[in-house]
């Protein structure tokens, strides 16, 4: 746990423009935001499968997303298959799952529903590493997803794909500080009135 906390702190104060506020907070208060700022897009995985026990979490921080309305508009689609899983994201590792997130609608509206799959695809993320796994968001295949695949992948009637979160084991020695790009500064970003 310790190694965590000094982990936030380390990326907190790595991140422009954020470093005194945030590190003015106590590590009991830091440790609840962790895995919401302390993320990164994994750019390598290591063989291994996913348990079904990680699998039913990640799934829960989806399903418990919120939406406009409570109108929960999506579909989750995992896919374990790796020769399907191969056709959607090119040298999937060994153990590798993706899930789709697919929202009721053609996928092509700017409607809530497509927020609300946003949502849903960063819980999915950031409970994935939550759980100490590598997760990526990807939505560069998912016109091929929405053109070829949909049968393949038993997408509801009605439909369409939005991203896709691949998840795996993570090699030894990934961590944010190292794994993270880096962001634009606070100053730059941010108004106070
Ligand atoms: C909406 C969205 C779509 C993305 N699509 C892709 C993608 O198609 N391929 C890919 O390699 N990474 C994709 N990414 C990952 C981003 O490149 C990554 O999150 C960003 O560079 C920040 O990286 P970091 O969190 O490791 O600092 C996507 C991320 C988001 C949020």
């Amino acid at each position: 746990m310790k190694k965590q906390v000094t982990g936030i702190f380390l990326l907190l104060l790595a991140l422009p423009g954020f470093g005194r506020g945030s590190s003015d907070l106590g590590a009991q208060e830091l440790k609840g935001a962790e895995s919401i700022i302390n993320h990164y897009a994994a750019q390598n995985f290591a063989a291994g499968d996913i348990t079904r026990a990680e699998l039913d979490t990640i799934l829960a921080a989806g399903v418990r997303s919120p939406s406009a309305r409570n109108r929960q508009p999506w579909h989750f689609t995992v896919v374990r298959n790796r020769t399907l899983a191969n056709q959607i994201v090119p040298n999937i590792t060994e153990g590798n799952i993706l899930i789709i997130i697919s929202a009721a609608g053609d996928g092509k509206t700017n409607g809530a529903e497509i927020l609300d799959c946003a949502l849903a695809t960063q819980s999915i993320y950031l409970a994935a590493q939550a759980l100490g796994l590598g997760s990526r968001i990807y939505t560069g295949p998912i016109n091929a997803v929405n053109s070829r695949f949909k049968g393949d992948l038993g997408l509801p009637n009605g439909y369409s794909a939005v991203a896709l979160v691949r998840i795996g084991r993570l090699p030894p020695g990934a961590d944010a500080v190292s794994g993270a790009s880096s962001r634009k500064a606070a100053d730059s970003m941010v108004t106070y009135k």
